[in-house]
């Protein structure tokens, strides 16, 4: 596993969720109550950004077109997503995000 800092934790507050773009690529991460989770920032119906949404009973609502995924496994939950998100593993270590995106 390759663990990249991506930002403080502080950033994300609980039941929040921030886009972090490293290496050209957008990722979206996720503080539940349960954890922490990562994906990509981008919906795989139409490529808009998750974060612009909003989070509600652990799934991520798409804004353009009301499509929804399970923050955790990435599955589509909600029409007219059907193609599941990447996830990525993610961890806190002494106040940084971790990603192993790689
Ligand atoms: S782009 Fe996300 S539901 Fe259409």
């Amino acid at each position: 596993m390759t663990w990249i800092s991506i930002g403080k934790e502080e950033e994300v507050s609980l039941a929040g969720m921030k886009r972090f773009t490293v290496e050209d690529m957008d990722i979206a991460v996720y503080h539940l109550k349960k954890g922490w989770y990562a994906s990509v920032d981008l919906c795989t119906h139409q490529d808009c950004s998750l974060v612009e949404g909003q989070i509600e009973n652990e799934e991520i609502v798409c804004l353009c077109h009301g499509g929804a995924f399970d923050i955790a496994s990435g599955k589509a939950t909600r029409m007219p997503c059907v193609s599941p998100l990447e996830t990525f593993p993610i961890r806190v270590v002494d106040g940084w995000i971790e990603v192993d995106f790689i």
